[in-house]
Parts: structure tokens; C-alpha cells; sequence
């Protein structure tokens, strides 16, 4: 079903005390304001999953987890299975995002697998697809984002795919203050939501939820979600900053 979300990706920051502040101070302040719908997701540091859902249990958003390996257990030294994730309730989980691919050669087919992995246990994912800039340079950014949202989502069948969530995050937008155009923006969110149309139906299409990330801030939030196809964001750096964050939250 198509939601309006904005979702902060803390990525690897704060100590536990300053996570615990910062979720606390989020959600007081959460409950002041009008959200207009929109569903609010933490994903911090897995280490601090269990601390965020004890706090989200009486409070007004989601939590979500930055990463998964996609088996329920193993020998697998160092990470967190889905089976995990749902044991503690948390209902979402990026993946796809620019920084696992780039840093740990994390390829279209084995993020195929985690989608699979995630929807097994009814997570939602947050699957992250952009282009770096020499690709838009040459006009290529198009059949990357296609090559990307084929390749890990596509082999859904479409009750599985109605339960994915998609994050445009341009690479060259990342942590660099340089953000889409709201044009940008709204031209991949519309191709997007036309290759679902193409690839399943255009009700599918329609009910996508389909984020924008990169150098998202309190300032541009308001006009990149005002755009037909963006329906919300994942925030990096400004997820860090409760007023900044809420601004963002509060921006439809
Ligand atoms: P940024 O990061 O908002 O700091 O650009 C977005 C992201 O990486 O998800």
C-alpha cells in the first residue's frame, strides 16, 4: 500500500547514550506534532534495535535495521539474520543502499536474496537503487536504476512486490549537500513506477511507495515531496538532528 514515509538511516553514528537521546527526543517530539499520515522509521545501529523498539512501543514511529545477511541462522561470524529482526519486531530494513555496494561489493543478485530473505518474515524492505555521477554524465542513469530494480526485485510475484518500498538515492547526492532537483526527483520516480507498471500492473504501480534519499534537509524536503511520484524520504545526516529531522518529518 502506498504511505507517505519519511525514514532516518543513522548509517554508523552515535554512541548508545546519544542514540538513546536522540530516540527519546525524537519521539516527545513526534508527539507534538500533526504527521499528516506519514509513517516515521529509525533504522540505527542494529546494537541498538532492542532500545529502539522499547521506545517505540509506546510511540509514534517504526524502527528498521540498516542491513541483513539473508539466512535465518548459520556460520556466518558477525551478522544479523531477518529471523532476528522480527524476534525483536522491527518492521523494516534497508538494503540496496549505495554504501553496502560500494564497500562491501554487495551485487544485484545477492540483494535479490535479501529482498526474498526480508519477505519471508513480512519486513518491509527498503531497497535503495541510484546512479553514481559518471553514469548521469552519460545519460546512463536510467538503464542503471532499471538494471537495478530488475534484477533484485523483478522475480517478486506481485503480492510479494506489493510489500516493497523503493529509495531513489542519486550516489552523487549522498552526504555531498548536492541534492536532485525536484525535476530529477519526480523524472526517476515516474520511470520507476512505469517499469512496475510494465512489469506487473498499473495498480501496483500506483500503490509503490517510492522514497527520495540524498542531501534531503529541513529546507528542500517540502518541495521534493510536493512532487507526484516522491512520497517521502530517506534522511541521512539530517536524521541525526531531532529539529531538523521533524521538519523533514513534518514536511508534506
Ligand atoms: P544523506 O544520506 O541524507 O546524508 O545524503 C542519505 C542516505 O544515504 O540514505
Amino acid at each position: 500500500m502506498r504511505k507517505k514515509i519519511v525514514a532516518g538511516n543513522w548509517k554508523m553514528n552515535k554512541t548508545f547514550s546519544e542514540a538513546e537521546i536522540l530516540i527519546t527526543d525524537i519521539a516527545d517530539a513526534l508527539d507534538e506534532v500533526d504527521l499528516k499520515g506519514a509513517e516515521i522509521v529509525l533504522c540505527p545501529p542494529a546494537i541498538y534495535l532492542e532500545m529502539a523498539m522499547d521506545v517505540a512501543f509506546e510511540s509514534n514511529f517504526k524502527v528498521g535495521a540498516q542491513n541483513i545477511y539473508p539466512e535465518d541462522s548459520g556460520a556466518f561470524t558477525g551478522e544479523i539474520s531477518p529471523l532476528m529482526l522480527k524476534q525483536l519486531e522491527v518492521s523494516y530494513c534497508i538494503i540496496g543502499h549505495s554504501e553496502r555496494r560500494k564497500y562491501f561489493q554487495e551485487s544485484n543478485e545477492f540483494l535479490q536474496r535479501k529482498a526474498d530473505a526480508l519477505l519471508r518474515h513480512k519486513i518491509t524492505p527498503i531497497f535503495c537503487c541510484g546512479e553514481v555521477l559518471p553514469e548521469r554524465e552519460s545519460n546512463k542513469h536510467f538503464e542503471v536504476v532499471k538494471q537495478q530494480v530488475e534484477e533484485s526485485l523483478f522475480h517478486l510475484p506481485v503480492e510479494a512486490f506489493k510489500n516493497v518500498v523503493i529509495a531513489y538515492e542519486p550516489v552523487w547526492a549522498i552526504g555531498t549537500g548536492v541534492t536532485a532537483t525536484k525535476e530529477q526527483a519526480q523524472e526517476m520516480h515516474a520511470f520507476i513506477r512505469g517499469l512496475i507498471s510494465k512489469k506487473y500492473d498499473e495498480k501496483t504501480a500506483a500503490g509503490t511507495t517510492i522514497l527520495y534519499g540524498g542531501s534531503c534537509n529541513g529546507k528542500n524536503a517540502r518541495e521534493l515531496f510536493s512532487q507526484p511520484d516522491v512520497d517521502g524520504g530517506l534522511i541521512g545526516g539530517a536524521s541525526l538532528k531531532t529539529d531538523e529531522f521533524i521538519q523533514i518529518a513534518t514536511s508534506f
